[in-house]
């Protein structure tokens, strides 16, 4: 079966989030269930090396003012094809934002020229390959089956939602420059009180919906979660399915990391200490064995609840634990981490950027990741924690709820217990959970125990793989295609 992903950002080329990596790693784990996945993303400025000797497999003529076309090429064992449209993805600053940190003002022209593409790659083809299905990630890619419907194509198409706060909101105004019939706006098609909204076109116009753990499908129905879409997605219940993430078994394991002081395994706990004192080193924080060093790996942003942890830092560091935060984001955010390294010197350390490498090197080296979030769709870096004994302190939300479990009672009876869970989201909460993860630490015995059952948690696609795969093959006129 040829499976078409439509998406804004792929690892290892392009990254601001969890999408990124997802996108990267679906192709390797579809394939052992005979889906032949190829990326349609934009060729931005900053990864036009990746596209060197691509070929033109599609010239798709002048695309809102300027000339585009699809090259195909593969790079590192991902077969992709890119939007080659200089004049809205060749320009500097991030893939979203200008310098200003503000969305460039033609992302809608930008992100709907990436959906017109993956309509016209399906009904026109490339090269003579066609997808039997197009699965599209996203707002960016969320009107894919508009176009398509709009052309009469009737193409199984899938969208996923992998965070419904980003919708792909504007003005009524684009659908003329956007070539969108004025019959698709309204209310049953791609109308959002009064906006246009890329994500619920694509919720509307595909025959099925996933997102990205099975809690979270749930919690999208609800108001408290749904964004203003909860009614649109309980009127597609019977067509909404929650499949977790996976995580790339490759690039994140610790017996075999590039990026570590000292790889490590579940047989080998005492080399994860040496990670610890390169990590305590690199954020300036004193060495304390008897409590734990915890790790924030994270955008700053309102979602991930991080303000709440501010609130609990005297009880943090009363407590003995150190704290190792990287991330960027929220000026407020970014400006309050910093003045919490300077207010607890040698108990907090931040480091404001985006670092891959050094995001590796914290899941080693720390004894635990909080993620104490508002709302999680999945969730990656508690999956990186279970794998690198890096244990998991988490809201009990979305996809943390699914892949976390608590040491309460019945489960450290039962000796299952992973990490740690907290609920509601508030800062006594997550207060409470700091304090009872200092607690389990001091047990030595326990915590190693602990350590080695997150390690063996399975955390890669296999399940999850066979889950779109079967999903797939439930779509019309798809069954025969695919070895589900
Ligand atoms: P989201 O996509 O909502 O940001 P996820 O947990 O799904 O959350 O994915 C975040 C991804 O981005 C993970 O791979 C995480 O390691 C990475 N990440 C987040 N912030 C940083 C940072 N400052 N430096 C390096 N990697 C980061
Ligand atoms: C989104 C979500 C995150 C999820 C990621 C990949 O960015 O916020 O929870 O893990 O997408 O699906």
């Amino acid at each position: 079966m040829n499976l078409l992903l439509v998406a804004s950002e792929c690892v290892p080329l392009i990254k601001t989030g969890g999408l990124a990596d997802v996108i990267g790693a679906l192709p390797k784990a579809l394939a052992p269930f005979g889906v032949h996945a190829r990326i349609l993303m934009p060729l931005y400025a900053a990864i036009r090396d990746a596209a060197d000797g691509a070929e033109c497999v599609l010239d798709l003529g002048a695309v809102h003012g300027g000339p585009a076309r699809i090259l195909a090429t593969t790079y590192k064992g991902l077969d992709l094809l890119f939007l080659d449209a200089p004049h809205l993805f060749d320009r500097s600053g991030s893939i979203y934002l200008n310098e200003k940190g503000e969305d460039w003002p033609d992302n809608p022209i930008r992100f709907g020229a990436l959906s017109l593409a993956g309509a016209r790659v399906t009904t026109e083809g490339v090269a003579g390959w066609r997808p039997d299905v197009v699965h599209v990630h996203d707002w960016h890619a969320g009107l894919v089956p508009a176009y398509l419907r709009q052309a009469g194509d009737m193409t199984p198409c899938v969208m996923t939602i992998h965070n419904i706060a980003f919708q792909g909101l504007f003005e009524p105004e684009v659908c003329g420059p956007l070539g969108l019939s004025r019959d698709l706006f309204t209310p049953e098609g791609i109308e959002f009180y009064g906006r246009v909204s890329f994500l619920k076109a694509g919720i509307t116009y595909s025959d099925k919906i996933t997102t990205v753990s099975p809690t979270y499908a749930r919690e999208l129905m609800l108001p408290e979660f749904g964004v203003g879409l909860e009614g649109v997605l309980q009127s597609r219940k019977h067509d909404l399915l929650g499949i977790l993430n996976g995580i790339d078994l490759d690039l994140w394991n610790p017996e075999t990391d590039p990026h570590l002081v000292a790889p490590y395994s579940a047989r080998s706990l005492k080399r994860k200490a040496t990670n610890r004192t390169e990590l305590e080193e690199r954020f300036d924080l004193v060495a304390n064995p008897d409590a734990p060093l915890f790790c924030v790996i994270s955008r700053l942003t309102q979602q991930k609840g991080l303000d709440l942890l501010l609130d609990v830092l005297p009880l943090l560091v009363d407590r003995g634990a150190r704290l190792a935060v990287l991330g960027n984001g929220e000026p407020g955010l970014e400006a309050a981490f910093r003045k919490a390294a300077i207010d607890y010197k040698g108990s907090v350390g931040v480091i404001i950027g985006y670092d891959e490498p050094r995001s590796h090197q914290m899941q080693a080296g720390a004894d635990a990741i909080l993620v104490p979030s508002r709302f999680e769709p999945c969730g990656l870096t508690q999956l990186y924690g279970l794998r690198y004994g890096t244990l998991p302190v988490v809201a009990r939300t979305g996809g943390l709820a699914d892949t976390v479990i608590d040491a309460n009672e019945a489960a450290l009876s039962a000796a299952c217990a992973t990490g740690v869970q907290f609920s509601p989201v508030t800062a006594a909460a997550l207060g409470q959970a700091i304090d009872r993860t200092c607690d389990l630490f001091a047990d030595k015995t326990l915590w190693q125990g602990m350590m080695r059952r997150a390690m063996r948690h399975p955390v890669g696609w296999d399940k999850s793989a066979k889950a779109y795969s079967r999903m797939f093959a439930g779509l019309p006129g798809i069954a025969e295609t695919i070895g589900a």
